[in-house]
């Protein structure tokens, strides 16, 4: 099959990271999350002891650490200058953060430029919040998928407490949906909205097989 690109954009909780991995795999792609990579960059701003708002050394930092994004068949491991923080960019402790750190410009460019290079050679399924609006524009596919605030936190929840996680109750988790919906809607640059070309999806009432088939549908018709 011929390579090509699949862009998908959304807000938090809207599966994007299950359906994009899982897509990829049906097509022998390589998937790609960003978000873990604004999540990296938060990961080491706290461990160097560094507020979100000292921007200057945020921005000087994130230039010098290197981050490696390694496809595995469970998932994208990331690496932090060798270290493994695929387990530890999850935490609460980071996701509270993190937007802060995806609305500075220059952190922006910086993963950017990495991500349109990862996807060059083409034959990648990246997820997002801008994808489908400025790191790929060309993207032969570019879905929009969303579902309702509640169907996302209760989604959430489902997944930490299969996992063992009890570090927040199912309103804390939608209140901090909706205030990370906010704050990525609303930042100055690449806020999140559907590209003009891109698909509008809306996985509430549907199933991960049902959306991944839809997605699987719209390639053949590419190629
Ligand atoms: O996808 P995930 O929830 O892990 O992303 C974490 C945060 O990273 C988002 O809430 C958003 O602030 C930021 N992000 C972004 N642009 C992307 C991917 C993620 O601003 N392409």
């Amino acid at each position: 099959m011929e390579k090509f690109n699949i862009a998908i954009d959304g807000p938090a909780g809207a599966g994007k990271s299950t359906i994009a991995r899982l897509v990829a795999g049906a097509l022998g792609f390589v998937y790609v999350d960003t978000g873990a990579m604004y999540r990296a960059v938060t990961w080491k701003v706290q461990q160097e002891g560094l507020s979100p708002h000292q921007e200057s050394e945020v921005i000087a930092l994130a230039r010098r650490m290197r981050i490696e994004l390694i496809p595995r068949p469970e998932g994208q491991q990331v690496l932090v200058d060798g270290i493994d923080v695929t387990k530890d960019i999850r935490t609460t402790a980071i996701t509270d953060h993190v937007s802060q750190i995806a609305s500075i410009g220059d952190i922006r460019q910086l993963l950017v430029a990495m991500q349109k290079q990862m996807a060059a050679s083409k034959g990648i399924v990246m997820d997002g919040r801008d994808i489908g609006t400025h790191v790929l524009p060309d993207a032969e596919i570019k879905i929009f998928l969303t579902a309702s605030v509640k169907e996302r936190a209760e989604r959430r929840f489902k997944e930490m407490q299969d996992s063992g996680n009890s570090e927040m109750t199912l309103s804390q988790l939608e209140q901090d949906i909706a205030r990370r919906d906010q704050l990525d809607q609303e930042r100055e640059i690449s806020p999140l909205r559907k590209a003009q070309d891109a698909i509008l999806m809306d996985s509430t009432s549907m199933t991960i097989d049902e959306v991944v088939d839809q997605i699987l549908g719209l390639c053949k018709d590419k190629v």
